[in-house]
């Protein structure tokens, strides 16, 4: 006979114990994935070393519904990890966006996470302004209200070797963790040495005779009512010219994609997600060093043939299947990026030459760091380059696919045309990105070649086509037209002042009164690379645009840049400021942004006679009243 169970009325506190399992809450705001994943090892590493715990690993936006239901769980939790990215101008990542608000906009909370321990590992790249600042945020605060932080904040630089700043970042982490998560006398597990799984899909080949009624690769979610980065919606390519004259040795593209009857909708000033596909000679690389055939069929699965999960099922699910190889390495692989060391360990552990599984194994080891950053990431070594040299790693599909070969992200682009000029279309205006790497390689960008090559339906009844989303953004005119704003634009920087324009003109056609604009553009050369000269000339003869200001940075001895525009029209900068206009910037995050920013500053500071914490404090309001909006890349 069982004994009686004992009655438990279970605290706030206690709920949180599972079984007598501490509860081990991980966190991520992803924008391609390396948070997520990088989140999913953790919790992977981390079950081997403590059974004592359980670990959840929990997407932010999937985590509440509502900012209440944020602060009621929040609430509870004792152990968090956060992995968050940071992105664009020291934004969230999308799903991040909702946690992110509520937690930084939210009213006084005091001293309300006393209960929580937590660290917070951050993903961003040095060369932008805001590095890591959603992580730097976030870690603040959650000091701030309580929560005891285990670990100081983990700086993960894209620009580097971002897997070596996790390593290392991890190794503070697990004494901490061991005190936490270890009965006091079981020391066992810290000591456990722990080598990742590398993981696998289950890749079933099917016989050309069953496969061809079968491909049905790219399932169209055009019945979603829904559009975002997980339900993309196909939209033909309508309209494709290049925008550079033909002496230009560039490209630039104007392509627009066509929306009637999709359900895809935007707004001015919203941004466009595309999942372009790699061109053939790419592809055609792939299926050679990988030694299968291109039509090789084939179903992709994460799960055992029963319905379980595959061991280690932290593999995200796979692309939609049964497909063509050709197929999944076109859409889904991203094949030029430079491979993470996890996937030189894969790739080394189906080397069958043993001093090629060597050579993988010690540039994805610590004492291979050095060699790692220069021979791959400095030169830019592409996987596919990198599969090239250790000709004898053939991996099998599943493998590569989980863990070699990244998934293809989309690519966003700043939309350049308004709904109330273009219902039915949504415009794109894109740099080629060519150009020769360390290694003597021509990289071709992946979605920038695909809308170069791309087959508008104005020539062809076979159109190209993506598929695409819109993803709002906060890059808005004025809601009270009579503002006065000033853009500044450089380059593809253009784009969504293009948009900007295309509606005001429809608003001054409607007999809307507008305020003041000025439009800062630059380009190399009028002859060369003026896009779209003849618009923003018809822009001003029509009263959409008040003034066109236009640097050419190569026609004479000296480059002339947008910011030495602005500084030579500083008075009529800082009367539109002083009037409450706005201010916007879309472009170089790096370069362009950078200086015209320190340009804003120096006529905030000089117009208005301020001292420099006073000219930062301005600018900063500025930036608080969502008047100085920045879309950069
Ligand atoms: P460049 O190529 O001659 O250096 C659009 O790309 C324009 O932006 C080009 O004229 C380019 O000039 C210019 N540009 C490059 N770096 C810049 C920077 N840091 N600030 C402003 N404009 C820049």
């Amino acid at each position: 006979v069982e004994p009686p169970k004992p009655l438990m009325v279970k605290t706030d506190l206690e709920s949180e114990v599972d079984d007598g399992k501490k509860k081990v809450t991980i966190f991520f705001g992803t924008q391609t994935g390396t948070a997520e994943g990088f989140a999913k090892a953790l919790a992977e590493e981390a079950k081997v070393r403590y059974d004592k715990a359980t670990f959840k690993v929990v997407d932010l936006d999937d985590y509440a519904a509502d900012d209440e239901e944020y602060e009621e769980k929040m609430k509870k939790e004792m152990l968090a990890l956060f992995f968050l990215a940071t992105y664009g101008d020291g934004e969230p990542t999308d799903n991040a966006a909702r946690f992110y608000k509520w937690f930084t906009e939210g009213e006084e909370r005091g001293n309300w996470l006393e209960n929580l321990q937590y660290a917070v590992f951050g993903l961003g790249n040095r060369q932008y302004e805001h590095f890591n600042k959603v992580a730097k945020v976030v870690d603040q605060i959650l000091a701030d209200q309580g929560g005891k932080r285990l670990v100081p904040l983990g700086l993960g630089d894209d620009d580097q070797c971002i897997e070596d700043d996790f390593t290392a970042w991890k190794e503070l982490l697990w004494p901490e963790l061991d005190q936490l998560l270890h009965d006091v006398d079981d020391v066992s597990g810290a000591s456990t040495p722990y080598t990742a799984a590398i993981p696998e899909y289950r890749v079933v080949l099917i016989k050309p005779e069953e496969a061809a009624h079968l491909d049905k690769s790219w399932s169209l979610a055009n019945g979603h009512a829904v559009h975002d980065i997980q339900h993309p919606c196909r939209a033909n390519v309508a309209v494709r010219r290049e925008l550079h004259t033909p002496a230009s040795d560039r490209s630039c593209i104007h392509l627009e994609f066509e929306i009637a009857g999709t359900g895809l909708m935007y707004e001015t000033g919203d941004h466009v997600g595309v999942y372009a596909e790699n061109c053939t000679e790419t592809v055609d690389e792939a299926v050679r060093l990988l030694g299968y055939s291109s039509d090789t069929f084939f179903t992709i699965h994460a799960d055992k043939e029963d319905g379980t999960p595959l061991s280690g099922s932290s593999l995200p699910p796979p692309f939609p299947s049964p497909c063509t190889l050709r197929t999944a390495l076109a859409r889904y692989a991203d094949l030029l990026n430079s491979p993470k060391k996890s996937a030189l360990v894969a790739l080394a552990a189906h080397a069958s030459d043993p001093s090629e599984a060597e050579r993988l194994k010690f540039l994805a080891s610590p004492t291979g760091k050095d060699e790692y950053s220069q021979w791959i990431v400095a030169s830019q070594r592409s996987l596919l380059e990198i599969m090239a040299e250790f000709p004898s790693a053939k991996p099998p599909l599943g493998v590569f696919f989980a863990a070699i070969a990244p998934r293809l992200q989309p690519r966003y682009y700043s939309i350049s045309s308004s709904p109330r000029m273009a219902p039915t279309r949504i415009h794109v205006t894109c740099a080629l990105v060519y150009g020769p790497t360390p290694t003597g390689r021509i990289h071709k960008g992946v979605c920038s070649t695909w809308m170069k090559h791309s087959v508008p339906l104005q020539e062809s009844q076979e159109c190209s086509w993506a598929p695409t989303f819109v993803r709002q953004s906060n890059f808005k005119l004025p809601a009270d037209s009579s503002v006065p704003i000033i853009m500044i634009g450089p380059g593809t920087g253009l784009a969504p002042f293009r948009g900007f324009l295309q509606e005001r003109l429809a608003l001054k056609e409607a007999g809307t009164q507008l305020g003041r604009s000025i439009l800062f553009f630059g380009c190399r050369n009028r002859k060369l690379d003026f896009i779209y000269e003849d618009e923003l000339k018809n822009f001003v003869e029509t009263g959409a645009l008040s003034e066109l200001i236009v640097a050419f940075s190569r026609e004479g001895p000296t480059k002339e840049y947008v910011q030495h525009k602005m500084a030579e029209k500083a008075s009529d900068i800082w009367s539109v400021i002083s009037q409450g206009g706005y201010i916007y910037v879309c472009g170089d995050a790096k370069g362009m942004a950078r200086d015209v920013h320190r340009t804003l500053h120096t006529i905030v500071q000089e117009q208005g006679s301020l001292d420099s914490s006073k000219t930062e404090s301005m600018v900063k309001s500025l930036q608080m009243e969502g008047r100085y909006l920045r879309d950069v890349w």
